[in-house]
């Protein structure tokens, strides 16, 4: 990169409005959407689509809601012409939806698109034509009369042919589009707008749409609304158009841009869905739609199933919706955070009980609004204190740990963390209390366990492996856990102590009821010591708990 980039690029020049009106205006509809997926956004595709694709994605846009879609540019490939014509032949377009073609100015292509639409209710045919001084000079070598020649030239040819689509009853709205308008000065813009208005002849009762493109874009969203407002307030018959707003991303704010955009006076806004598109591709209309939803603003756009969605347009164009996508992305409804968590969690329960205006902190929508779920993500790193962990066994598997014993098992936990460099999943904490507690079988491992009482008094007889060998012991106490623990200490050399805590609970996993018994032991050095054991059989459980304190301890 260059120390001083000045010398290789300058600021986008300023639009100057003395009396703007949009930075106090706000939303209150929705625009006129029009999907351009099957056009802008195919033909940005590695691979296009075919023509089952592209009927696939279609019947997706319909059910969203899109009234206008840009099916393709059919003079440019025959699929796309061939897609046309199915499309028309097989009736696939509902009654109250129009196709858009978009062509060049240049008869040929004018020609073909005309014949593609026969037959169709509505269509929309969308000239367009390069106006910034970039495109003037070096694509072109056209000075600005001979630009603004060859889209009159065009509009006239169209005009021209139109009749061949009314007379089969096709109602047409023409569309033209001063493409790289947002590179474009906009008195320039103005100029040659108006005289394609001057040959199509635009009525309020019959309007044109004048679609006005950031083709690229090159200056803050605020300039291109500056440059919608000028129109909006220059053009004549302003009441004879539908100001269109067609926005891509190359500074990442071609959401920003429709917005402001849209504040600035325009009706209509052209985009693709999670925006694909030439690039860093168009507006993500989901996106502004979505945004406008957030606010209580019906967007007029369905997307109830947006997992269904992203399924469709995934398979459809081999393009990915990013993990954090707005509204779209897979982690956008996840808390990974503590306390986003703890605060997202009394947000719902306060929502809960008054069910009226969606207040939730961090969760800009209620995700069930878009088929989708709420999901806690819970890790703990070396950071988190011994109640994390507490609450992350509590929270994902109902592992209750004794107060005591989280004082004991937090820092033996977090050790591991800290040595393993990075957060851990409940699963891996669960994993490490098993190895540490449960899973402990050195040096004693119980081999059979049986006791029995007569008048208060019990009787342990049991096996245990010990260094590989098989032990009998017995003992003899006022319960089955001190007979057991007497009978440790008797016969298996294990240094003397006294059960100090019992707790046990009951714990389910899958179809299988279990007990997890904790056991803090007290040695004769006064050292407390915890264990656990799990068994079907509570009393097992318990006795498995000791063996894991005295294992723990030896
Ligand atoms: O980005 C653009 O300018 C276009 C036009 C053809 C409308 O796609
Ligand atoms: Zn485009």
């Amino acid at each position: 990169m260059l120390k001083n980039p000045s010398s290789k690029y300058q600021p986008f020049p300023l639009v100057s409005i003395p009396n703007r009106q949009w930075p106090s205006r706000h939303l209150t509809h929705a625009p006129i959407w029009c999907s351009v997926d099957l056009r802008d956004g195919n033909q940005a595709l590695a691979v296009p689509m075919n023509v089952s694709q592209k009927l696939e994605m279609f019947d997706a846009l319909v059910k969203c809601g899109f009234k206008e879609i840009e099916v393709g540019f059919p003079s440019a490939s025959n699929t796309e012409f061939q897609f046309n014509r199915r499309l028309i032949e097989e009736k696939r377009i509902p009654d109250d939806v129009t196709i858009q073609c978009l062509v060049q100015a240049r008869e040929d292509l004018i020609e073909k698109t005309v014949e593609s639409l026969l037959g169709a209710k509505k269509v929309v045919i969308h000239m367009y034509n390069s106006t910034s001084p970039a495109q003037r000079k070096y694509v072109f070598g056209k000075t600005k009369e001979e630009i603004i020649t060859v889209a009159i030239k065009g509009a006239q040819m169209i005009k021209d042919r139109l009749h061949r689509l009314t007379e089969g009853g096709t109602q047409v709205t023409l569309q033209y589009s001063p493409e790289s308008f947002s590179a474009t000065e906009v008195e320039f813009a103005k100029e040659i707008s108006e005289a394609v208005m001057d040959v199509w002849q635009p009525t309020p009762e019959h309007k044109m749409i004048l679609n006005l493109p950031d083709t690229v874009e090159v200056a803050m969203p605020n300039v291109y609304a500056d440059q919608i407002e000028w129109i909006c307030t220059n053009i004549k018959n302003r009441e004879s158009l539908i100001i269109s707003l067609h926005t891509h991303n190359d500074r990442g704010t071609g959401t920003a841009a429709t917005e402001l955009g849209l504040l600035a006076g325009a009706d209509r806004v052209e985009g693709t869905l999670f925006g694909n598109g030439e690039r860093t591709g168009n507006l993500d209309i989901v996106q502004v739609a979505m945004n406008l939803y957030m606010h209580g603003i019906a967007p007029g756009l369905d997307f109830s199933d947006m997992s269904g969605l992203i399924h469709m347009y995934e398979r459809t164009t081999g393009m990915t919706v990013a993990p954090r996508h707005p509204y779209a992305g897979e982690l956008v409804f996840t808390a990974f955070s503590g306390s986003h968590q703890d605060a997202i969690k009394k947000g719902l329960s306060g929502y809960e009980e008054h069910k009226s205006i969606w207040d939730v902190p961090y969760l800009t929508i209620d995700p069930n609004d878009i088929g989708r779920e709420y999901r806690e993500v819970i890790r703990v790193n070396s950071q988190s204190g011994k109640g994390g962990v507490a609450y992350l066994l509590e929270s994902e598997f109902g592992i209750e740990l004794p107060k005591d014993m989280q004082r004991e098992f937090g820092p033996l936990a977090n050790d591991i963390v800290d040595k393993l460099g990075r957060e851990v999943t409940a699963a891996e904490l669960k994993g490490m209390f098993w190895k540490e507690y449960i899973e402990r079988e050195t040096p004693f491992a119980l081999h059979h366990f049986h006791a029995d009482g007569v008048d208060g008094i019990f009787t342990c007889r049991s096996s245990l492996v010990i260094n590989g060998q098989e032990r009998g012991i017995t003992g003899t106490g006022n319960g089955p856990i001190a007979a057991f623990a007497h009978a440790l200490i008797k016969d298996a050399g294990a240094p003397a102590f006294e059960v100090a805590t019992y707790r046990e609970q009951s714990l389910s996993s899958g179809t299988e009821a279990s007990a997890l018994a904790f056991i803090q032991i007290k040695t004769a050095s006064g050292k407390t010591i915890w264990g656990a054991g799990v068994d079907t059989n509570i009393e097992l459980a318990s006795i498995k708990a000791i063996l894991s304190a005295v294992n723990r301890a030896s």
